[in-house]
């Protein structure tokens, strides 16, 4: 994979002939680590394929979208602030981008560009090969935005006992219960609202978590959604904290750390959403070929 490309904030399918075009789109992108992650993959599945970057202006995405694709291109991963545009987009939706209200990763056939959400599942893939059990697990869960909605279906699908949805302010963390309640019954889960000053008084929530997930974008401003007080509620040593937010210790992280819990940060999670991203453009039966502990292990050295 190499680029003809001048400029890397855009992909243009055009100039690639006989070669399948991808690009991740994001506003901004250069920072991206997804064009790597996905070259890793290519190169271990031996696919020839171009993956590059795409920034639209805020309010573009759509128009930014369809040239992309009007001009062959043959699959996009979406990120911020992009995902809500990006459903609005798929002419076809898989059920679990529908449940997670956002879409990261498109792709046309036969004319029709289908919309799918791997975060959720590359999160929970994340944390099982990082030796954390879900089934049976009292899950915190802070935050109730995008990120947070996106990895609710597959939390709820590992069976843990509980899963509490935290959030600064209340009305958000209801509606996700409410969205998310059939599937949690289903799963006999006990899938219940906070507010984070909740998180302050031991006598509203059962203290302390098996697994804390920041879903917040606090991180990405080094600041915690946790008081001082929330942290010695929710944290023992036994407790592992995992913040989406990538390549940095952050705030919550320290936090978690001071309380002698396990952490990590968020760049297993982005390996494995593109890993299943690989495999629905390329084709399922790569699975065996490509591996994302080793892509994962090579941005960490
Ligand atoms: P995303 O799609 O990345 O989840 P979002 O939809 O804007 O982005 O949601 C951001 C989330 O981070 C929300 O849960 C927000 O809390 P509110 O709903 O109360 O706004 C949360 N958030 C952002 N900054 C925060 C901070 N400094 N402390 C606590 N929560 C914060």
């Amino acid at each position: 994979m190499s680029s003809p490309n001048a400029t890397p904030l855009h992909t243009d399918p055009n100039l690639f002939a006989g070669v399948d075009v991808y690009a991740v789109a994001g506003n901004p992108i250069a920072h991206s680590k997804s064009p790597v992650i996905h070259q890793h993959f290519a190169e271990q599945a031996k696919q020839t394929m171009y993956y590059g970057r795409l920034q639209p202006d805020v309010d573009a995405f759509a128009q930014a979208a369809k040239a992309f694709f009007a001009a062959g291109g043959k699959g996009m991963n979406v990120t911020v602030p992009f995902k809500l545009d990006a459903q609005n987009l798929a002419d076809v939706l898989t059920p679990r981008a529908q449940l997670a209200g956002a879409v990261n990763t498109l792709w046309k056939t036969e004319g029709k560009i289908f919309g799918d959400n791997t975060d959720g599942a590359g999160l929970v893939r994340d944390l099982l090969a990082q030796g954390i059990a879900l089934h049976s697990a009292r899950i915190l869960l802070i935050g109730a935005g995008g990120a947070a909605r996106g990895v609710i279906g597959p939390l709820l699908e590992q069976a843990p006992k509980a899963l509490i949805i935290a959030n600064r302010s209340s009305a958000k963390a209801d509606e996700l219960v409410k969205l998310f309640a059939d599937l949690a019954a289903s799963k006999e889960v006990a899938l219940e609202s906070r507010t984070l000053s909740d998180l302050d008084d031991p006598t509203k929530t059962q203290h302390p978590f098996d697994l804390v997930i920041n879903a917040t974008a606090a991180g990405l401003t080094d600041e915690s959604p946790l008081s001082s007080q929330a942290v010695s509620n929710i944290f023992v040593p036994s407790s592992f904290a995992y913040d989406m937010v990538y390549s940095k210790t952050t705030a919550f992280m320290q936090q978690a750390l001071q309380r002698g819990a396990r952490v990590s940060d968020g760049l297993g999670m982005l390996v494995e959403q593109a890993a299943d991203a690989f495999l629905l453009w390329r084709g399922a039966h790569l699975v065996n070929l490509i591996d994302p502990r080793a892509v994962l292990a090579g941005l960490r050295s």
